[in-house]
């Protein structure tokens, strides 16, 4: 009897709470519609406009296509950037993405890192002008870059930027390789943690900027000023049009100049951009990953000595 009641008693523990929640959520049907409207609006589209067209409630998942897995460098535990690569990256970025996207937290003195001399890096530096001051009279005023400096950015402000392109801002570029992803899902990012693959974020640049092409379906309302893109992250289309072309930079390396070798070397660099000391936190993870081997093998070695001549 006394085993039966408490039981009972941890039954009514184990899942009260669950029948509480479960009596709350039916009682807040609208705060949850009111999370889904907004998430909604957060995502630029109308689900009530989706359903009535579509004739069914789902709504969709984006991005519409999942980025496909290019083979970088830099990719696995002993991966190396390929400074050809990033030289060309950065001809991309500052030729045909720099007029829209800054990199706020890159100095320019970091290009050394890709295989240019002090004196380079000085004369690239100089080709800007950056506003510095105040001087002895209080005014600011314009001089050439110099390596000290971050890349200056295109817009003074987010605003300006804002209103440059069509009321989105161009995301900065210095982090962007590794703050956009898309979510592998189960059972993907198992096998993940085993191939070791953190190379979601420039899977992801390639993909975007090589994924114009394709006509949007006819079911999907495309707002005047974006363009359609199936790998975007968050709708079906974004506020930048197509932003490279075949042949607009030059290389002189012998690079076939395509979108897709563009967009291959300027997520490469975006990746160096945001992780510039990616290679060495590899190289350090093996050496450390080969130290902690002996070293669990000495401690079992001295455990044995330790115990020997204790009878078990
Ligand atoms: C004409 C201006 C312009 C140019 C040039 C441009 N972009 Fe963009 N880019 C934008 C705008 C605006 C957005 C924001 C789009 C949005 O949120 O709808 C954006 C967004 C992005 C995004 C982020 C997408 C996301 O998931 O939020 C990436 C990546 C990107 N651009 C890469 C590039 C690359 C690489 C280049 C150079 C080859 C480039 N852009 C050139 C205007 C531009």
């Amino acid at each position: 009897m006394k085993r039966l009641l408490s039981a009972l008693l941890a039954a009514g523990l184990l899942f009260g709470p669950v029948a509480v929640a479960t009596a709350q959520d039916g009682g807040q049907g609208p705060v949850e519609n009111d999370a889904a409207e907004i998430e909604a609006a957060a995502t630029g589209e109308d689900p009530a406009a989706e359903v009535a067209e579509e004739g069914h409630a789902e709504t969709p998942h984006y991005p519409l296509k999942r980025p496909e897995e290019l083979s970088w460098t830099f990719a696995g535990p002993f991966g190396r950037w390929d400074l050809g690569q990033l030289q060309r990256g950065l001809k991309v970025y500052t030729e045909a993405c720099a007029v829209c996207h800054s990199m706020n937290l890159v100095s320019m003195r970091s290009l050394t890192d890709l295989g240019y001399s002090e004196e380079q890096v000085q004369a690239f530096a100089a080709q800007y002008q950056v506003q510095d001051g105040p001087d002895d009279t209080g005014e600011m005023f314009e001089r050439p870059g110099t390596p000290s400096d971050r890349f200056p950015a295109p817009f003074p402000n987010p605003e300006a930027a804002a209103a440059a392109n069509n009321g989105a801002v161009p995301a900065d570029f210095s982090l962007l390789a590794k703050a956009r992803a898309v979510e592998r899902g189960f059972p993907t990012f198992v096998f993940d943690i085993f191939t070791q693959y953190q190379e979601a974020g420039p899977d992801y640049i390639h993909a975007l900027i090589t994924g114009y092409d394709e006509e949007a379906p006819a079911e999907l309302e495309i707002q005047p000023g974006t363009y359609y893109n199936p790998y975007f992250i968050a709708g079906p289309a974004l506020a930048m049009p197509p932003p490279i072309s075949d042949d607009q930079v030059e290389y002189t390396d012998g690079a076939p100049q395509t979108v897709d070798q563009y967009s291959r070397d300027v997520a490469a660099f975006m990746m160096w951009a945001a992780e510039p000391h990616l290679v060495e936190r590899k190289a350090t993870g093996f050496v450390v990953m080969i130290f902690l081997v002996i070293f669990a093998v000495m401690m079992f070695l001295v455990k044995r000595r330790v115990w020997a001549n204790t009878p078990h």
